[in-house]
């Protein structure tokens, strides 16, 4: 069983691998059929893609899944996490995906459960599947990665997104800038003005504004203020390149970081990146059932 945690330990040759599969499954290659394999999906925090993308991914495979929901369970009962995982792994699944708030919840799970952990995200830490799924769609936009520039523009700080792709799309030649409020930035990350990171980019990378890891539950932004400033709209548009994309991990507000009309306009692979989704994360799912 192999574990997908984090793509920082993951080599860039077996990276392009699970891409190399990703892409056949979204060809129409039939996948093999896992009949007798069970799948749990543990998601400690809300989610619509990465949730029901796996979903979608385990039925392709042929797989058995279990759901969860954190309010119906035990964890109501104060039942930990640590031990609500464990309840999950004695029953004997195979794999187990799950989204945690806190950074790396999977260190205290190794070496303790059986099952296949694949990361569907934690807390400010990373998404590997997401970032897998956003390099599967640049592949198919660009046909490679070395030279590309991608401005990640918004809520750096809190982003997990951002913060995997920062490090796997620089490992693999590109060029990667954030841009956005100055109070989300991190110093760590090359940080452009907002103008310069939309007309100078080959891919537009959107963040929405993380509310809910602000401490104080507060933003120092309008919607109105922080589309003004920060949103991508029709003018902006224009000062894109001509082949330039718009990329979004989503959630989006519409209306905040993009205008309405952007969303499904032709600049954008948002959805694209959620049907790549599924073929990602069947790609990821077949390679910890074939260790
Ligand atoms: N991009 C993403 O992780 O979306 P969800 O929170 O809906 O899973």
């Amino acid at each position: 069983m192999k574990h997908l945690l984090t793509l920082r330990d993951i080599s860039t040759e077996e990276i392009q691998k699970i891409l190399c599969r990703a892409d056949s499954f979204s060809q129409g290659i039939r996948p093999k059929q896992y009949e007798d394999k069970i799948a749990a999906n543990l998601f400690f925090e809300p989610s619509t893609r990465t949730q029901y993308s796996f979903n979608v991914a385990e039925v392709k495979l042929g797989m058995r899944v279990i759901s969860f929901s954190p309010e119906s369970s035990s964890l109501q009962k104060d039942e930990s996490f640590y031990d609500t995982v464990k309840v999950i792994d004695s029953f004997g699944v195979d794999i187990i995906v799950i989204r945690h708030s806190e950074n790396e919840y999977y260190k205290q799970l190794l070496g303790h459960v059986d099952a296949a952990i694949l990361n569907g995200g934690d807390g400010t830490g990373d998404h590997p599947t997401q970032s897998l799924l956003d390099l599967m769609t640049i592949k198919q936009e660009f046909g490679g990665f070395e030279g590309l520039r991608c401005a990640i523009i918004g809520d750096i700080r809190h982003s997990r997104v951002a913060h995997t792709n920062f490090e796997i799309m620089s490992r693999l030649g590109m060029e990667v800038v954030t841009s956005g409020p100055d109070i989300y930035k991190e110093d760590r990350f090359k940080f452009v003005p907002f103008d310069e990171a939309v007309a100078e980019s080959d891919i537009v990378m959107l963040l929405r504004v993380q509310h809910e890891r602000h401490s104080d539950g507060k933003t120092n932004f309008s919607k109105d203020e922080y589309h003004a400033s920060y949103g991508m709209n029709a003018d902006r548009i224009k000062q894109m390149k001509q082949h330039a994309i718009i990329m979004h991990p989503a959630p989006f507000n519409r209306g905040v970081e993009i205008a309405d009309e952007i969303v499904e306009g032709e600049n954008s692979r948002i959805f694209k990146q959620m049907s790549n989704g599924v073929f990602v994360r069947m790609a990821v799912i077949e390679r910890a059932l074939e260790g």
